[in-house]
Protein backbone atom coordinates (compact mmCIF):
# COMPACT_ATOMS: atom_id res chain seq x y z
CA UNK A 1 0.00 0.00 0.00
CA UNK A 2 1.28 3.27 -0.67
CA UNK A 3 1.18 6.16 2.24
CA UNK A 4 0.27 9.46 1.09
CA UNK A 5 3.19 12.02 2.65
CA UNK A 6 0.64 15.00 2.39
CA UNK A 7 -1.76 12.79 5.28
CA UNK A 8 1.36 13.27 7.60
CA UNK A 9 2.35 16.88 6.78
CA UNK A 10 -1.18 17.66 8.21
CA UNK A 11 -0.61 16.15 11.55
CA UNK A 12 -0.69 19.24 14.38
CA UNK A 13 2.74 19.80 16.00
CA UNK A 14 1.58 19.14 19.69
CA UNK A 15 3.72 21.65 22.79
CA UNK A 16 5.16 18.35 24.80
CA UNK A 17 6.89 21.17 27.32
CA UNK A 18 3.78 21.03 29.51
CA UNK A 19 3.69 17.30 29.51
CA UNK A 20 7.60 16.76 30.69
CA UNK A 21 8.99 16.36 34.19
CA UNK A 22 9.86 19.23 35.79
CA UNK A 23 13.32 18.12 36.56
CA UNK A 24 13.98 18.21 32.55
CA UNK A 25 14.00 21.86 32.54
CA UNK A 26 17.20 21.57 34.05
CA UNK A 27 18.93 19.00 31.43
CA UNK A 28 21.23 20.15 28.60
CA UNK A 29 22.64 18.71 26.23
CA UNK A 30 26.53 17.94 26.58
CA UNK A 31 28.04 21.02 25.11
CA UNK A 32 30.68 18.69 23.93
CA UNK A 33 28.60 16.25 22.10
CA UNK A 34 27.33 19.87 20.37
CA UNK A 35 30.75 20.40 19.82
CA UNK A 36 31.78 17.65 18.33
CA UNK A 37 28.74 18.50 15.43
CA UNK A 38 30.81 20.80 14.56
CA UNK A 39 34.11 19.62 14.43
CA UNK A 40 32.97 16.67 12.36
CA UNK A 41 33.99 18.15 9.05
CA UNK A 42 36.72 15.56 7.98
CA UNK A 43 39.18 18.59 7.11
CA UNK A 44 39.32 19.96 11.03
CA UNK A 45 41.83 18.70 13.19
CA UNK A 46 40.05 18.12 15.82
CA UNK A 47 41.42 18.05 19.85
CA UNK A 48 37.81 18.68 21.04
CA UNK A 49 36.39 14.99 21.83
CA UNK A 50 37.69 12.62 24.06
CA UNK A 51 37.96 9.99 21.26
CA UNK A 52 40.76 7.04 21.86
CA UNK A 53 42.62 6.54 18.36
CA UNK A 54 40.59 4.48 16.30
CA UNK A 55 43.10 3.23 14.41
CA UNK A 56 44.66 1.34 17.14
CA UNK A 57 40.90 -0.16 17.93
CA UNK A 58 41.34 -4.21 18.39
CA UNK A 59 38.95 -5.09 15.45
CA UNK A 60 40.55 -8.13 15.06
CA UNK A 61 40.53 -9.31 18.67
CA UNK A 62 37.13 -8.43 18.34
CA UNK A 63 36.05 -10.43 15.48
CA UNK A 64 37.75 -13.40 16.35
CA UNK A 65 35.48 -13.09 19.60
CA UNK A 66 32.47 -12.76 18.42
CA UNK A 67 32.83 -15.94 16.02
CA UNK A 68 34.33 -18.03 18.92
CA UNK A 69 31.44 -17.08 21.46
CA UNK A 70 28.56 -17.36 18.65
CA UNK A 71 30.22 -21.14 17.41
CA UNK A 72 30.75 -22.38 21.13
CA UNK A 73 28.28 -19.96 23.46
CA UNK A 74 25.90 -18.52 21.14
CA UNK A 75 22.77 -19.25 22.89
CA UNK A 76 23.51 -18.17 26.00
CA UNK A 77 25.26 -15.15 24.44
CA UNK A 78 22.33 -13.73 22.81
CA UNK A 79 19.94 -14.76 25.94
CA UNK A 80 18.58 -12.15 28.65
CA UNK A 81 21.30 -12.31 31.71
CA UNK A 82 21.42 -11.61 35.20
CA UNK A 83 21.48 -7.43 36.02
CA UNK A 84 25.11 -8.10 38.20
CA UNK A 85 26.49 -8.85 35.05
CA UNK A 86 28.85 -11.49 33.12
CA UNK A 87 30.54 -13.36 35.81
CA UNK A 88 33.79 -14.61 34.18
CA UNK A 89 34.47 -10.92 33.30
CA UNK A 90 33.13 -10.50 36.77
CA UNK A 91 36.13 -12.40 37.91
CA UNK A 92 38.87 -11.41 36.02
CA UNK A 93 37.94 -7.92 36.82
CA UNK A 94 37.97 -8.47 40.55
CA UNK A 95 41.21 -10.47 39.75
CA UNK A 96 42.87 -7.56 38.21
CA UNK A 97 41.63 -5.05 40.43
CA UNK A 98 43.68 -6.52 43.33
CA UNK A 99 46.60 -6.27 41.97
CA UNK A 100 46.56 -2.61 41.92
CA UNK A 101 44.50 -2.67 45.30
CA UNK A 102 40.94 -2.47 44.60
CA UNK A 103 39.23 -4.45 46.94
CA UNK A 104 36.65 -6.10 44.70
CA UNK A 105 35.31 -9.28 44.72
CA UNK A 106 32.87 -10.79 41.85
CA UNK A 107 30.21 -10.04 44.80
CA UNK A 108 30.59 -6.34 44.64
CA UNK A 109 30.90 -5.29 41.12
CA UNK A 110 27.94 -4.16 38.53
CA UNK A 111 28.63 -4.26 34.98
CA UNK A 112 27.13 -1.27 33.40
CA UNK A 113 26.63 0.38 30.15
CA UNK A 114 29.95 2.38 30.50
CA UNK A 115 30.82 4.79 33.21
CA UNK A 116 28.21 7.31 32.26
CA UNK A 117 25.58 4.78 33.15
CA UNK A 118 27.53 4.08 36.47
CA UNK A 119 27.36 7.82 37.29
CA UNK A 120 23.59 8.27 35.98
CA UNK A 121 22.54 5.13 38.69
CA UNK A 122 24.84 7.05 41.44
CA UNK A 123 22.50 10.13 40.80
CA UNK A 124 19.12 8.15 40.99
CA UNK A 125 20.13 6.34 43.89
CA UNK A 126 22.07 9.33 46.19
CA UNK A 127 20.31 12.45 44.60
CA UNK A 128 17.48 14.50 46.00
CA UNK A 129 15.98 17.61 44.19
CA UNK A 130 18.53 20.54 45.59
CA UNK A 131 21.39 17.90 46.91
CA UNK A 132 24.61 19.08 46.80
CA UNK A 133 27.12 17.05 45.59
CA UNK A 134 31.18 18.00 46.16
CA UNK A 135 33.37 18.25 42.79
CA UNK A 136 36.65 19.87 41.72
CA UNK A 137 36.04 22.59 39.45
CA UNK A 138 36.88 21.95 36.38
CA UNK A 139 35.14 18.54 36.48
CA UNK A 140 33.87 15.91 34.36
CA UNK A 141 31.46 17.30 32.28
CA UNK A 142 29.39 13.97 31.84
CA UNK A 143 28.74 14.00 35.32
CA UNK A 144 27.84 17.38 35.60
CA UNK A 145 25.25 16.86 32.35
CA UNK A 146 24.34 13.16 34.77
CA UNK A 147 23.35 14.52 38.15
CA UNK A 148 21.73 17.86 37.18
CA UNK A 149 18.95 15.86 35.23
CA UNK A 150 18.51 14.67 38.84
CA UNK A 151 18.03 18.38 40.38
CA UNK A 152 21.18 18.19 41.81
CA UNK A 153 23.68 21.71 42.68
CA UNK A 154 27.54 21.21 42.85
CA UNK A 155 29.97 22.78 45.48
CA UNK A 156 33.01 22.77 43.66
CA UNK A 157 36.97 22.90 44.94
CA UNK A 158 39.53 24.24 43.15
CA UNK A 159 42.34 22.28 41.28
CA UNK A 160 45.47 23.10 41.20
CA UNK A 161 48.75 21.49 39.38
CA UNK A 162 48.16 18.14 41.48
CA UNK A 163 44.42 18.03 41.49
CA UNK A 164 41.93 18.95 44.06
CA UNK A 165 43.21 21.01 46.88
CA UNK A 166 41.75 18.75 49.52
CA UNK A 167 43.17 20.98 51.99
CA UNK A 168 39.43 23.14 50.84
CA UNK A 169 37.11 19.93 50.91
CA UNK A 170 36.09 20.86 54.81
CA UNK A 171 35.61 24.08 53.81
CA UNK A 172 33.28 23.51 50.84
CA UNK A 173 31.16 20.56 52.68
CA UNK A 174 30.85 23.17 56.11
CA UNK A 175 29.53 25.92 53.20
CA UNK A 176 26.67 23.31 52.19
CA UNK A 177 25.95 22.54 55.91
CA UNK A 178 25.41 26.25 56.67
CA UNK A 179 23.81 26.75 53.60
CA UNK A 180 20.99 24.20 53.78
CA UNK A 181 21.63 22.62 56.78
CA UNK A 182 22.15 19.23 55.14
CA UNK A 183 25.52 17.61 54.06
CA UNK A 184 26.74 17.29 50.48
CA UNK A 185 25.65 14.00 49.60
CA UNK A 186 28.35 12.34 47.99
CA UNK A 187 32.27 13.79 47.10
CA UNK A 188 33.41 13.15 43.19
CA UNK A 189 36.93 12.72 42.45
CA UNK A 190 39.21 11.86 39.51
CA UNK A 191 42.43 11.42 40.91
CA UNK A 192 44.29 9.87 37.94
CA UNK A 193 44.88 11.96 34.72
CA UNK A 194 42.04 13.55 35.33
CA UNK A 195 39.50 14.99 32.81
CA UNK A 196 39.55 17.46 31.38
CA UNK A 197 43.02 18.94 33.94
CA UNK A 198 45.06 16.51 33.49
CA UNK A 199 45.86 16.18 36.98
CA UNK A 200 47.00 13.37 39.04
CA UNK A 201 46.42 13.17 42.90
CA UNK A 202 49.56 12.65 44.93
CA UNK A 203 49.04 9.94 47.62
CA UNK A 204 49.45 12.25 50.36
CA UNK A 205 46.28 14.08 49.00
CA UNK A 206 44.45 10.86 48.45
CA UNK A 207 45.65 10.06 52.28
CA UNK A 208 44.19 13.26 53.39
CA UNK A 209 40.70 13.30 51.44
CA UNK A 210 40.26 9.41 53.11
CA UNK A 211 40.38 10.89 56.26
CA UNK A 212 38.39 14.23 55.87
CA UNK A 213 35.63 11.78 54.09
CA UNK A 214 35.83 9.59 57.35
CA UNK A 215 35.70 11.90 60.04
CA UNK A 216 33.10 14.23 57.93
CA UNK A 217 31.18 10.61 57.07
CA UNK A 218 31.07 11.56 53.17
CA UNK A 219 30.62 9.18 50.66
CA UNK A 220 33.30 8.91 47.48
CA UNK A 221 32.95 8.33 44.26
CA UNK A 222 35.93 8.02 42.42
CA UNK A 223 36.12 7.86 38.95
CA UNK A 224 39.15 6.21 37.07
CA UNK A 225 38.92 5.59 33.41
CA UNK A 226 42.06 6.42 32.36
CA UNK A 227 44.08 4.68 35.39
CA UNK A 228 45.95 2.06 33.38
CA UNK A 229 47.31 4.84 30.81
CA UNK A 230 50.02 5.87 32.69
CA UNK A 231 53.14 7.48 30.12
CA UNK A 232 55.92 8.44 33.39
CA UNK A 233 55.72 7.89 36.97
CA UNK A 234 54.84 5.20 39.61
CA UNK A 235 50.79 3.88 39.91
CA UNK A 236 49.28 5.57 43.15
CA UNK A 237 46.87 3.55 45.16
CA UNK A 238 43.15 4.19 44.43
CA UNK A 239 41.73 5.73 47.15
CA UNK A 240 38.95 2.70 47.65
CA UNK A 241 41.95 0.89 49.02
CA UNK A 242 41.95 3.87 51.76
CA UNK A 243 38.41 3.71 52.58
CA UNK A 244 36.87 0.82 50.66
CA UNK A 245 33.66 0.95 52.95
CA UNK A 246 32.68 4.39 51.66
CA UNK A 247 34.06 4.46 48.36
CA UNK A 248 32.12 3.80 45.30
CA UNK A 249 34.93 2.92 42.42
CA UNK A 250 34.18 3.19 38.63
CA UNK A 251 36.15 1.58 35.80
CA UNK A 252 35.35 1.48 32.22
CA UNK A 253 36.47 -0.65 29.00
CA UNK A 254 36.11 2.55 27.35
CA UNK A 255 39.79 3.91 26.98
CA UNK A 256 41.50 0.28 27.38
CA UNK A 257 39.71 -1.59 24.82
CA UNK A 258 37.12 0.23 22.77
CA UNK A 259 34.16 2.45 23.71
CA UNK A 260 31.62 1.13 21.53
CA UNK A 261 31.36 -1.37 23.85
CA UNK A 262 30.10 0.66 26.61
CA UNK A 263 30.88 -1.52 28.62
CA UNK A 264 31.92 -0.10 32.47
CA UNK A 265 31.65 -1.51 36.14
CA UNK A 266 30.93 -0.03 39.66
CA UNK A 267 32.87 -1.55 42.42
CA UNK A 268 31.19 -0.50 46.24
CA UNK A 269 30.53 -1.86 49.03
CA UNK A 270 28.75 -5.07 48.98
CA UNK A 271 25.47 -3.19 51.33
CA UNK A 272 24.84 -0.83 48.18
CA UNK A 273 24.70 -3.56 45.30
CA UNK A 274 21.11 -4.06 45.63
CA UNK A 275 20.37 -0.88 45.27
CA UNK A 276 22.57 -0.29 42.30
CA UNK A 277 20.65 -3.62 40.55
CA UNK A 278 17.31 -1.89 41.42
CA UNK A 279 18.18 1.16 39.94
CA UNK A 280 19.60 -0.34 36.55
CA UNK A 281 17.05 -3.16 36.52
CA UNK A 282 14.86 0.17 35.67
CA UNK A 283 16.92 1.31 33.24
CA UNK A 284 17.99 -1.94 30.79
CA UNK A 285 17.53 -4.97 32.77
CA UNK A 286 21.46 -5.77 32.37
CA UNK A 287 24.24 -4.74 30.07
CA UNK A 288 23.98 -6.49 26.64
CA UNK A 289 25.10 -10.03 27.09
CA UNK A 290 26.96 -10.63 24.08
CA UNK A 291 29.65 -7.41 24.57
CA UNK A 292 30.22 -8.93 27.92
CA UNK A 293 31.07 -12.42 26.89
CA UNK A 294 33.36 -10.76 23.90
CA UNK A 295 34.88 -8.57 26.31
CA UNK A 296 35.70 -11.34 28.63
CA UNK A 297 37.12 -13.66 25.88
CA UNK A 298 39.41 -11.16 25.19
CA UNK A 299 41.03 -10.59 28.55
CA UNK A 300 40.91 -14.12 29.69
CA UNK A 301 42.76 -14.75 26.16
CA UNK A 302 45.38 -12.11 27.63
CA UNK A 303 45.05 -9.81 24.84
CA UNK A 304 43.76 -6.87 26.95
CA UNK A 305 46.93 -6.06 28.36
CA UNK A 306 49.44 -6.25 25.28
CA UNK A 307 46.85 -4.04 23.85
CA UNK A 308 47.09 -1.33 26.44
CA UNK A 309 50.79 -1.62 26.51
CA UNK A 310 50.40 -0.53 22.82
CA UNK A 311 47.94 2.39 23.70
CA UNK A 312 50.86 3.77 26.29
CA UNK A 313 53.55 3.72 23.53
CA UNK A 314 50.99 5.64 21.08
CA UNK A 315 49.45 8.07 23.02
CA UNK A 316 52.44 8.71 25.31
CA UNK A 317 54.37 10.10 21.77
CA UNK A 318 51.03 11.39 20.93
CA UNK A 319 51.46 13.80 24.44
CA UNK A 320 54.92 14.68 24.00
CA UNK A 321 54.25 15.55 20.74
CA UNK A 322 51.56 17.97 21.73
CA UNK A 323 53.54 19.25 24.65
CA UNK A 324 56.60 19.87 22.46
CA UNK A 325 54.14 21.72 19.95
CA UNK A 326 52.99 24.47 22.70
CA UNK A 327 56.19 25.07 23.70
CA UNK A 328 57.10 25.89 20.04
CA UNK A 329 54.25 27.71 18.79
CA UNK A 330 52.09 29.33 21.50
CA UNK A 331 52.63 32.81 23.00
CA UNK A 332 54.75 33.59 25.95
CA UNK A 333 52.00 33.82 29.07
CA UNK A 334 50.22 30.66 27.89
CA UNK A 335 50.38 27.85 30.51
CA UNK A 336 49.18 23.50 30.32
CA UNK A 337 49.29 20.97 32.23
CA UNK A 338 52.23 17.77 31.92
CA UNK A 339 49.94 14.75 32.46
CA UNK A 340 51.31 11.70 33.42
CA UNK A 341 48.98 9.80 31.90
CA UNK A 342 45.21 10.01 30.18
CA UNK A 343 43.96 11.85 26.94
CA UNK A 344 44.21 15.07 28.11
CA UNK A 345 45.82 18.47 28.97
CA UNK A 346 44.40 21.56 29.79
CA UNK A 347 45.93 24.59 28.83
CA UNK A 348 45.56 28.52 29.25
CA UNK A 349 46.26 31.39 27.23
CA UNK A 350 46.79 34.82 28.51
CA UNK A 351 44.07 37.13 29.56
CA UNK A 352 42.25 38.68 28.37
CA UNK A 353 41.79 35.72 25.93
CA UNK A 354 38.55 33.93 26.00
CA UNK A 355 38.19 30.32 24.96
CA UNK A 356 34.80 30.45 24.41
CA UNK A 357 34.57 33.59 22.22
CA UNK A 358 37.68 32.08 20.16
CA UNK A 359 36.02 28.90 19.44
CA UNK A 360 34.40 29.61 16.21
CA UNK A 361 37.00 31.14 15.00
CA UNK A 362 38.98 28.45 15.80
CA UNK A 363 36.86 25.86 13.66
CA UNK A 364 37.16 28.24 11.05
CA UNK A 365 40.97 27.80 10.63
CA UNK A 366 39.87 24.10 11.15
CA UNK A 367 40.88 23.20 14.66
CA UNK A 368 39.13 22.54 17.54
CA UNK A 369 39.10 22.37 21.20
CA UNK A 370 36.52 22.44 24.17
CA UNK A 371 36.46 26.07 25.75
CA UNK A 372 37.20 25.63 29.34
CA UNK A 373 33.95 26.89 30.69
CA UNK A 374 31.88 24.36 30.08
CA UNK A 375 33.62 22.03 32.84
CA UNK A 376 32.91 24.56 35.52
CA UNK A 377 29.93 23.11 37.25
CA UNK A 378 28.48 26.70 38.06
CA UNK A 379 29.96 28.42 34.69
CA UNK A 380 32.36 30.26 37.49
CA UNK A 381 35.93 29.49 35.92
CA UNK A 382 37.53 28.51 33.31
CA UNK A 383 37.14 31.53 30.36
CA UNK A 384 40.80 31.85 29.52
CA UNK A 385 41.18 27.53 29.97
CA UNK A 386 40.69 25.15 27.14
CA UNK A 387 40.84 21.26 26.95
CA UNK A 388 43.35 19.73 24.62
CA UNK A 389 42.97 15.73 23.61
CA UNK A 390 45.86 14.44 22.70
CA UNK A 391 44.97 10.45 21.74
CA UNK A 392 42.98 10.76 18.57
CA UNK A 393 44.80 12.96 16.22
CA UNK A 394 48.06 11.59 14.11
CA UNK A 395 51.26 13.31 15.22
CA UNK A 396 51.84 15.46 12.38
CA UNK A 397 47.98 16.49 12.50
CA UNK A 398 48.55 17.50 16.20
CA UNK A 399 51.97 19.60 15.17
CA UNK A 400 49.83 21.28 12.72
CA UNK A 401 46.61 21.90 15.07
CA UNK A 402 48.43 23.30 17.92
CA UNK A 403 50.73 25.81 15.11
CA UNK A 404 47.67 26.85 13.86
CA UNK A 405 46.03 27.50 17.34
CA UNK A 406 49.17 29.17 18.43
CA UNK A 407 49.12 31.54 15.25
CA UNK A 408 45.29 32.41 15.97
CA UNK A 409 46.19 33.26 19.53
CA UNK A 410 49.38 35.24 18.93
CA UNK A 411 47.00 36.99 16.20
CA UNK A 412 44.57 38.53 18.97
CA UNK A 413 46.96 39.27 21.36
CA UNK A 414 48.43 41.48 18.87
CA UNK A 415 44.66 42.91 18.59
CA UNK A 416 43.86 41.19 15.10
CA UNK A 417 40.95 39.98 13.68
C1 LIG B 1 36.00 11.00 33.78
C2 LIG B 1 35.09 10.19 32.93
N1 LIG B 1 34.13 9.48 33.51
C3 LIG B 1 33.29 8.72 32.79
C4 LIG B 1 33.38 8.69 31.41
C5 LIG B 1 32.39 7.87 30.64
O1 LIG B 1 33.02 6.83 30.01
P1 LIG B 1 32.29 5.57 29.43
O2 LIG B 1 30.82 5.75 29.64
O3 LIG B 1 32.64 5.53 27.99
O4 LIG B 1 32.80 4.41 30.19
C6 LIG B 1 34.38 9.43 30.75
C7 LIG B 1 34.48 9.43 29.30
O5 LIG B 1 35.19 10.14 28.67
C8 LIG B 1 35.25 10.20 31.55
O6 LIG B 1 36.24 10.92 31.01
Amino acid sequence: MEVNMDVHRSVPVLDWEPHLARRTAGMKSSAIRELLKLTQQPDVISFAGGLPASELFPIREVDEACRYILRTEGPKALQYSATEGHRPLKEYLATTMHKYGVPASAENILLTNGSQQALDLIGKIFLDPGDYVLTGSPTYLGAIQAWRAYQARFKTIPLDDDGMQVERLEEAYNAVVAETGRPPKFLYVLPNFHNPAGTTLPFERRDYLAEVATRLDLPVVEDDPYGELRYEGEDILPICTLIPERTIYLGTFSKTMTPGLRLGWIVCPEVLMQRFVQAKQGCDLHTGTFVQYIAADICQRGLLKPHVKRLREVYRERRDTMLDALAEFWPEGASWTHPHGGLFLWARVPEPLDTQELFHEAVREKVAYVPGINFYPNLDGGNNAMRLNFSYAQPELIVEGIRRLGNLLKRKLQGGD
